[in-house]
């Protein structure tokens, strides 16, 4: 069977027509169908496997971008924090990142993989897994923080240290992960294998979050955006350079 007939193929569909409430189920459509259909709504659409890794690298992108606009404002004034919000960011990073797309995906079938593979890439599998060991540490850290519930003179310089070198480190290893990792992945395997890893990968998502992990996670990300004022993206666009 391949992965195009597979009934866990599921994310043919997009997230809004998924909250309308529409059911399209294209497992009994040919290639060709769907393709079809695709072109005429743009609602059928196939996330394969590398596609899905680099959308959850959004979202921790997204969990990224929430310490590192944190931590000037940590040093201003820690108590104007809010920790439940932090809190949150680190728990979302734990198990849609550390627990799921680390844990049950990278380490335990795109690592093997390329290990195998014997290249150049191989070399890159020990550290990306340090650094994976690392991040849990600091997220254990930062639950520890901003559990105690508030932040104190004492917490802000800390806390913010390790908000900018986590991001620091985060941003090379997923920026790597997208341009030498999952390319060199996909193509030590056949496109068959590759539909069959989407599969898997959908099953995994399944099992652990019960429903779609990946919508829930954009869901609660928005959130905490929301409550620490980062939800507006114009506030990000950059000022005009100075004049040359
Ligand atoms: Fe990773
Ligand atoms: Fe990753």
């Amino acid at each position: 069977m391949t992965g195009r007939a597979s009934p866990h193929r599921r994310r043919l569909l997009s997230g809004s027509l998924a909250g309308f409430g529409v059911l399209l189920s294209a497992s009994s459509l040919t290639p060709t169908l769907a393709a079809d259909h695709s072109k005429k709504r743009g609602e059928e659409k196939e996330v394969g496997a590398v596609e899905d890794l680099m959308r959850e690298h959004g979202v921790l992108r997204r969990a990224l971008l929430i310490y590192i606009e944190t931590a000037p404002k940590l040093r201003a004034d820690p108590t104007g924090v809010d920790p439940g919000a932090i809190t949150r960011t680190a728990r979302l990073f734990r198990s849609f990142g550390e627990d799921y797309h680390e844990r049950m995906l990278e380490e335990a079938h795109i690592f093997p993989a390329l290990r195998k593979t014997k290249g150049p890439v191989a070399a890159y599998v020990d550290v990306l897994i340090a650094q994976h060991n690392r991040g849990r540490e600091i997220t254990d850290y930062i639950l520890s923080v901003s559990g105690k519930g508030g932040f104190g003179s004492g917490d802000a310089e800390p806390l913010a240290r390790v908000f900018e070198t986590f991001v620091r480190m985060y941003q090379n290893h997923a920026a790597r992960e997208d341009t030498i990792i999952f390319p060199a992945w996909k193509d030590a395997l056949s496109e068959q294998q590759l539909r069959e890893m989407g599969d898997r990968f959908e099953e995994i998502e399944r099992r652990t979050f019960g429903k779609d992990g990946f919508e829930d996670a954009v869901k609660e990300i928005a959130q905490i955006e929301q409550i620490l004022g980062f939800a507006d993206l114009a506030q990000f666009t950059a000022p005009p350079p100075p004049k040359a």
